[in-house]
């Protein structure tokens, strides 16, 4: 089987030749909605979250990185499995409240929060706030006094574990802007302690995204239990920690499988166990904050083939999508697996560049396609459901795709698509 005829999760390909996502006609859904789309195949959501819940059980804070993509639908589907949500932004937080997400199920996150977030996070009555530094543990502080609230929060370490991963995503180390080195962090742990308008829970550490080995998630405990261990001497104790998110996800069905969810909590919960009874205190909860773990699979990005030349020995399929609506390849150079996907072709496969219509040099993905792919073709653009509708810009003023669920054969509308006119909406015409 070549590379081009293997199927990611939740695709398949039916008898006339097109192939299907979550069970719907990939050629019927664009007829339906138009192209370009992202569809969401929710139940291949579903299984990645019941995956990760047997995995770590029901004492493991599993926390959706809404940052991976959000909407109002997506936050109500969180809710109702029992996650909890990692937000950053006003914007995040107000969509969480627009799913009526329950407030202490949210983490605040960000490593620039200002000020208005900061009051509107302890005005919703978010679970946590997680400090990423001691400028913003004071202003934390002010703005609990300000509103009278005590407010409970996580403080972020920078553990120094540097994983294997691209840089652009690797999120600790003395060269990561994020976090507290453990001293500073040990330093505004107990600072908050003695404050009345705070209540310390515990300890955060995210080290970065796209992490094949497990073992760097348990080695970055060990700072942490470090720290709780020297906490508790203090007499603060750190009932709290949080692993945070990273864990890989397969871009290509030839790419190497990457650890499950039963690797990772095997490993993360032994070191859980083990760093508790090496550092004297009591086992904490532990968190983990899985972003593209459970929604990279789940969406797939449909285009229809505008035109397709050859330079030379070169051959370009250039597609109704873009960078704006995908910015990961350009980004680091990330790949999709693209897939023809209204019709089968028995042709020969030829190696073709896959790119976007906007004026940049935005390469999709270059890998071999049908010899006879041609304008009006529909192609599949896999694993698109994480950091690429919400990073997402109107490049060129482009307007935004919509977002489809897919489910079990059906299909209804999670987004709609942007219309070009709102590409306008914030000028001031004066
Ligand atoms: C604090 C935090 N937690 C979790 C995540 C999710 O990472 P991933 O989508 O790679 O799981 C991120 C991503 O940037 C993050 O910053």
């Amino acid at each position: 089987m070549t590379i081009a005829e293997q199927l990611p999760p939740g695709i398949a390909r039916g008898a006339a030749g097109t192939a299907s996502f979550g069970g719907v006609d990939l050629a019927a859904l664009a007829q339906a909605y138009g192209t370009p789309l992202l569809a969401f195949d929710g139940e291949l959501f579903d299984q990645s979250v019941a995956a990760f819940r047997s995995a770590f059980g029901p004492q493991t804070d599993i926390s959706y990185a809404a940052k991976a993509f959000l909407c109002i639908a997506l936050a109500r589907r969180v809710a109702s499995r029992g996650l909890t949500l990692d937000v950053c932004s006003l914007g995040e937080l107000r969509t969480a409240q627009a799913a009526a997400f329950p407030a202490d199920g949210l983490r605040f996150h960000g490593c620039g929060k200002y000020d208005a977030e900061l009051e509107a996070a302890l005005a919703a009555g978010v679970g946590r706030i997680v400090v990423d530094n001691e400028e913003e543990l004071e202003r934390v502080e002010c703005a609990a006094a300000r509103l009278r609230r005590r407010a409970p929060i996580l403080l972020r370490v920078n553990t120094g574990i540097e994983a294997h991963t691209h840089e652009m995503v690797r999120t600790a180390g003395e060269s990561s802007k994020f976090g507290m080195l453990p001293p500073r962090a040990l330093a505004a742990a107990l600072r908050a302690a003695a404050s009345g308008n705070l209540h310390v829970h515990g300890l955060h550490s995210h080290i970065g995204s796209q992490i094949y080995e497990p073992r760097f998630f348990s080695d970055a405990l060990e700072p942490l239990f470090e720290l709780a261990a020297a906490l508790h001497g203090e007499g603060v104790a750190v009932s709290e920690l949080v692993a945070g998110g990273g864990f890989a996800v397969r871009y290509a069905p030839d790419h190497e499988a990457p650890p499950s969810p039963a690797d990772l909590a095997g490993r993360l919960l032994a070191a859980l166990q083990t760093g508790a009874r090496s550092a004297g205190v009591p086992v904490p909860q532990l968190g983990i904050e899985p972003g593209r773990a459970l929604v990279g699979e789940a969406g797939l990005s449909l285009y229809r083939v505008l035109s397709v030349k050859n330079h030379g020995s070169k051959r370009f399929a250039i597609v109704d999508g873009s960078i704006a609506d995908n910015p990961r390849p350009a980004l680091y150079g990330s790949y999709h697996h693209a897939l023809l996907a209204g019709r089968r072709s028995a042709a020969r496969e030829r190696e073709t560049t896959v790119c976007g219509r906007s004026c940049e040099a935005d390469l999709l993905v270059t890998c071999p396609l049908a010899e006879d792919l041609q304008a009006g073709d529909l192609l599949a653009i896999c694993t698109t459901g994480a950091y690429t509708y919400s990073m997402a810009s109107n490049y060129n003023r482009f307007a935004k795709p919509p977002v489809v669920l897919v489910e079990s054969g059906r299909h209804h509308l999670w987004v709609r698509r942007e219309r070009d006119d709102e590409t306008l909406r914030y000028d001031v015409d004066t």
